[in-house]
């Protein structure tokens, strides 16, 4: 059994994802998310798949309590689903490659501050790219900056909106992050 912390500050679709992808496999491990918005809708989705949860703000990383209850919990693995603040440095010194964020672009394209969310979408539309896809990869000290360990692709075609992107993007992440998950627990 491996204990996973998944972080997230929305909706937390991906959280979800994950956690039904190990319990259809009947893989024991056990949950908990934290996430920085106390009105974060993956608070209700925690409820529903009867998985713990508690809010951490920013205000509290700076103060060391997310670093102290990451101490607590002693993650095997530590996954950002849509995690949207830069993730304290302390707790990246101390999880070398045990930490991992999931982009929905291929970095180094459409990475660092500011690009996250519809703004990666919007900005893919808007430079006429044919591909986009996403990203998962170790967290370092910059955004989006940590070794890949994973990208998948997708076409874009002329006629997508942002939402439509958003949504061949979200696919990609629903196949393919849970898997990437599973392997580096049994590496
Ligand atoms: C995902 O597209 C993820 O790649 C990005 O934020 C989105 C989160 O979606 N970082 P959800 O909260 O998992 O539904």
């Amino acid at each position: 059994m491996k204990n996973i912390v998944l972080l997230a500050s929305g909706s937390g679709s991906n959280a979800e994802n994950i956690i039904e992808y190990f319990r259809k496999k009947n893989h024991p491990h056990q949950f908990h998310i934290i996430t920085n918005k106390k009105d974060a809708f993956v608070l209700e989705r925690a409820k529903n798949l009867n998985v713990s949860a508690e809010v951490i703000t920013k205000k509290q990383n700076d103060e060391g309590i997310l670093l102290d209850r990451i101490t607590e919990l002693k993650p095997d693995l530590i996954v950002l689903a849509g995690y949207l603040l830069l993730f304290p440095v302390e707790i990246v010194a101390l999880y070398p490659n045990k930490i991992v964020n999931i982009h929905p672009a291929l970095l180094p394209k459409f990475g660092g501050k500011g690009m996250y969310g519809g703004f990666v979408h919007e900005a893919v539309v808007a430079n006429k790219e044919t591909e986009t896809g996403i990203t998962i990869h170790f967290v370092s000290e910059h955004y989006d900056e940590g070794a890949i360990i994973f990208q998948a692709k997708t076409s874009v075609v002329e006629t997508d909106t942002a939402l439509d992107v958003a949504q061949k993007v979200h696919e990609l992440e629903y196949e393919h992050f849970p898997k990437v998950i599973e392997k580096l627990l049994n590496d």
